[in-house]
Protein backbone atom coordinates (compact mmCIF):
# COMPACT_ATOMS: atom_id res chain seq x y z
CA UNK A 1 0.00 0.00 0.00
CA UNK A 2 1.53 3.23 -0.88
CA UNK A 3 1.68 6.04 1.83
CA UNK A 4 0.72 9.78 1.24
CA UNK A 5 2.22 12.21 3.88
CA UNK A 6 0.29 15.39 4.85
CA UNK A 7 0.77 18.34 2.49
CA UNK A 8 2.64 20.80 3.64
CA UNK A 9 0.42 23.60 5.21
CA UNK A 10 1.60 27.02 4.45
CA UNK A 11 1.37 29.82 6.44
CA UNK A 12 1.06 33.80 5.34
CA UNK A 13 3.80 36.28 5.38
CA UNK A 14 4.06 38.96 7.06
CA UNK A 15 5.93 42.67 5.83
CA UNK A 16 6.33 45.93 7.67
CA UNK A 17 6.04 48.04 4.66
CA UNK A 18 3.52 50.75 5.63
CA UNK A 19 4.93 54.25 4.26
CA UNK A 20 6.50 53.14 0.94
CA UNK A 21 7.36 55.59 -1.86
CA UNK A 22 4.23 55.63 -4.13
CA UNK A 23 2.58 52.13 -3.36
CA UNK A 24 0.56 53.72 -0.51
CA UNK A 25 -0.69 51.26 2.72
CA UNK A 26 -4.17 50.85 1.14
CA UNK A 27 -3.03 49.24 -1.56
CA UNK A 28 -0.51 47.43 0.78
CA UNK A 29 -3.51 46.16 2.94
CA UNK A 30 -5.42 44.88 -0.13
CA UNK A 31 -2.64 42.86 -1.19
CA UNK A 32 -1.57 41.52 1.27
CA UNK A 33 -5.03 40.33 1.46
CA UNK A 34 -5.21 39.00 -2.14
CA UNK A 35 -1.65 36.90 -1.12
CA UNK A 36 -3.39 35.29 2.16
CA UNK A 37 -6.27 33.89 -0.66
CA UNK A 38 -3.48 32.39 -2.60
CA UNK A 39 -1.85 31.23 0.53
CA UNK A 40 -5.42 29.86 1.89
CA UNK A 41 -6.39 28.42 -1.56
CA UNK A 42 -2.72 26.52 -2.33
CA UNK A 43 -3.45 24.93 1.06
CA UNK A 44 -6.95 24.05 0.25
CA UNK A 45 -5.82 22.24 -2.88
CA UNK A 46 -2.95 20.70 -1.86
CA UNK A 47 -5.88 18.89 0.77
CA UNK A 48 -8.21 18.35 -1.65
CA UNK A 49 -5.62 16.42 -4.01
CA UNK A 50 -4.33 14.43 -1.27
CA UNK A 51 -7.60 12.78 0.11
CA UNK A 52 -8.13 12.30 -4.27
CA UNK A 53 -4.51 10.32 -4.35
CA UNK A 54 -5.35 8.97 -0.25
CA UNK A 55 -8.36 6.96 -2.10
CA UNK A 56 -6.58 5.72 -5.14
CA UNK A 57 -7.97 8.33 -7.61
CA UNK A 58 -5.70 10.01 -8.78
CA UNK A 59 -5.02 8.39 -11.95
CA UNK A 60 -7.48 9.20 -14.36
CA UNK A 61 -10.13 7.71 -12.43
CA UNK A 62 -11.25 11.10 -10.62
CA UNK A 63 -11.73 13.92 -13.05
CA UNK A 64 -10.87 16.61 -11.39
CA UNK A 65 -8.11 15.65 -10.21
CA UNK A 66 -6.09 17.40 -13.35
CA UNK A 67 -7.93 20.07 -13.30
CA UNK A 68 -7.17 21.03 -9.09
CA UNK A 69 -3.36 20.17 -10.11
CA UNK A 70 -3.73 22.99 -12.97
CA UNK A 71 -5.10 25.13 -10.69
CA UNK A 72 -2.39 24.43 -8.19
CA UNK A 73 0.09 26.50 -11.10
CA UNK A 74 -1.68 29.19 -10.74
CA UNK A 75 -2.23 29.63 -6.47
CA UNK A 76 1.22 28.33 -6.04
CA UNK A 77 3.00 30.78 -8.42
CA UNK A 78 0.41 33.15 -6.84
CA UNK A 79 1.65 32.88 -3.10
CA UNK A 80 5.18 32.67 -4.08
CA UNK A 81 5.59 35.43 -6.75
CA UNK A 82 4.10 38.21 -3.81
CA UNK A 83 6.49 37.06 -1.63
CA UNK A 84 9.14 37.39 -3.94
CA UNK A 85 7.65 40.81 -4.63
CA UNK A 86 7.19 41.84 -0.76
CA UNK A 87 10.16 40.56 -0.10
CA UNK A 88 11.86 42.70 -2.73
CA UNK A 89 10.85 45.76 -1.56
CA UNK A 90 12.20 47.94 1.89
CA UNK A 91 11.24 51.57 3.11
CA UNK A 92 15.16 52.24 2.67
CA UNK A 93 16.03 51.62 -0.51
CA UNK A 94 19.66 52.21 -1.29
CA UNK A 95 20.96 52.78 -4.81
CA UNK A 96 22.56 49.22 -6.23
CA UNK A 97 25.64 50.85 -6.89
CA UNK A 98 28.55 49.07 -8.93
CA UNK A 99 27.37 45.93 -6.69
CA UNK A 100 27.84 42.56 -8.19
CA UNK A 101 24.51 42.16 -8.50
CA UNK A 102 24.06 45.33 -11.20
CA UNK A 103 27.04 43.64 -12.88
CA UNK A 104 25.35 40.53 -13.32
CA UNK A 105 22.14 42.86 -14.17
CA UNK A 106 24.28 44.31 -17.18
CA UNK A 107 25.67 41.38 -18.12
CA UNK A 108 23.60 39.96 -20.92
CA UNK A 109 22.43 43.88 -22.09
CA UNK A 110 25.38 45.02 -21.74
CA UNK A 111 25.01 47.30 -18.93
CA UNK A 112 23.12 48.28 -16.44
CA UNK A 113 21.09 50.64 -17.75
CA UNK A 114 20.76 48.69 -20.69
CA UNK A 115 19.17 46.04 -18.14
CA UNK A 116 16.69 48.67 -16.79
CA UNK A 117 15.52 49.64 -19.56
CA UNK A 118 14.64 46.28 -21.00
CA UNK A 119 13.02 45.81 -17.49
CA UNK A 120 10.94 48.17 -18.11
CA UNK A 121 9.78 48.01 -21.42
CA UNK A 122 8.62 44.28 -20.43
CA UNK A 123 6.89 45.22 -16.94
CA UNK A 124 5.12 48.38 -19.30
CA UNK A 125 3.07 45.34 -21.75
CA UNK A 126 -0.12 45.20 -21.57
CA UNK A 127 -1.85 42.34 -19.82
CA UNK A 128 -1.58 41.52 -16.02
CA UNK A 129 1.05 39.20 -15.06
CA UNK A 130 4.40 39.42 -13.86
CA UNK A 131 7.93 41.10 -15.13
CA UNK A 132 10.76 39.17 -13.90
CA UNK A 133 14.44 39.41 -13.85
CA UNK A 134 15.24 35.49 -14.17
CA UNK A 135 18.78 34.40 -12.83
CA UNK A 136 19.13 31.29 -15.70
CA UNK A 137 21.51 28.79 -14.64
CA UNK A 138 22.39 27.16 -18.25
CA UNK A 139 23.54 30.55 -19.69
CA UNK A 140 24.56 31.79 -16.20
CA UNK A 141 22.70 34.94 -17.34
CA UNK A 142 20.37 37.40 -16.11
CA UNK A 143 17.71 38.12 -18.85
CA UNK A 144 14.03 39.73 -18.12
CA UNK A 145 10.74 37.92 -18.43
CA UNK A 146 7.08 38.41 -19.02
CA UNK A 147 4.83 35.84 -16.70
CA UNK A 148 0.92 35.79 -17.56
CA UNK A 149 -0.96 35.28 -14.80
CA UNK A 150 1.28 33.70 -12.06
CA UNK A 151 1.98 30.50 -13.97
CA UNK A 152 3.17 31.08 -17.69
CA UNK A 153 6.38 31.54 -18.59
CA UNK A 154 8.49 30.71 -16.11
CA UNK A 155 12.10 29.75 -16.99
CA UNK A 156 12.52 26.28 -16.21
CA UNK A 157 15.51 25.65 -13.49
CA UNK A 158 15.97 29.56 -12.83
CA UNK A 159 15.99 31.97 -10.19
CA UNK A 160 14.16 35.22 -9.84
CA UNK A 161 16.27 38.12 -8.88
CA UNK A 162 14.21 40.86 -9.30
CA UNK A 163 10.29 40.49 -9.02
CA UNK A 164 7.68 43.09 -9.92
CA UNK A 165 3.97 42.43 -10.07
CA UNK A 166 1.86 44.60 -12.65
CA UNK A 167 -1.61 43.24 -12.10
CA UNK A 168 -3.79 46.41 -12.01
CA UNK A 169 -4.36 45.53 -8.40
CA UNK A 170 -1.05 46.60 -7.82
CA UNK A 171 -1.28 49.93 -8.49
CA UNK A 172 -4.78 50.81 -9.07
CA UNK A 173 -6.05 52.20 -5.81
CA UNK A 174 -3.05 54.69 -6.65
CA UNK A 175 -2.49 55.21 -9.73
CA UNK A 176 -4.93 55.59 -13.56
CA UNK A 177 -4.00 52.30 -15.54
CA UNK A 178 -2.85 54.70 -18.12
CA UNK A 179 -0.04 55.56 -15.79
CA UNK A 180 1.37 52.40 -14.87
CA UNK A 181 4.46 54.05 -15.64
CA UNK A 182 4.46 55.56 -12.41
CA UNK A 183 3.96 52.54 -10.13
CA UNK A 184 7.06 51.37 -11.93
CA UNK A 185 8.67 54.09 -11.39
CA UNK A 186 7.21 53.82 -7.40
CA UNK A 187 8.30 50.08 -7.39
CA UNK A 188 11.95 51.07 -8.39
CA UNK A 189 12.29 53.58 -5.68
CA UNK A 190 11.30 50.81 -3.56
CA UNK A 191 13.40 48.09 -4.28
CA UNK A 192 15.19 46.25 -1.92
CA UNK A 193 18.48 45.88 -4.25
CA UNK A 194 20.87 44.07 -1.21
CA UNK A 195 17.77 41.36 -1.31
CA UNK A 196 17.55 41.07 -4.61
CA UNK A 197 21.08 40.12 -4.65
CA UNK A 198 21.48 37.83 -2.33
CA UNK A 199 18.81 35.71 -4.47
CA UNK A 200 21.93 35.83 -6.74
CA UNK A 201 23.64 31.90 -6.74
CA UNK A 202 27.28 31.38 -6.04
CA UNK A 203 29.34 31.41 -7.71
CA UNK A 204 29.12 34.61 -9.31
CA UNK A 205 27.66 34.83 -12.44
CA UNK A 206 30.37 35.04 -15.95
CA UNK A 207 31.54 38.45 -16.09
CA UNK A 208 32.68 38.61 -19.28
CA UNK A 209 32.53 42.50 -19.70
CA UNK A 210 34.03 42.71 -16.40
CA UNK A 211 37.25 44.77 -16.27
CA UNK A 212 38.49 42.08 -13.30
FE1 LIG B 1 -0.52 40.97 -6.76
Amino acid sequence: MKVYSIPRVFVPKKWDLAGLHGISDATLEMHFGLYEGYVKNTNLLNERLAEIRERGNAAGTDPTYADLVRGLGFEYNGMRLHELYFDNMTKRSEPVGSSRLSKALGEAYGGFDEWKNDFLAVAGMRGVGWAIAYYDTTTLEITNHWINDHENGHIAGSVPIVVLDVWEHAFIKDYKPADKDKYIEAFFANLDWKACEARLPLPSVKMSHSST
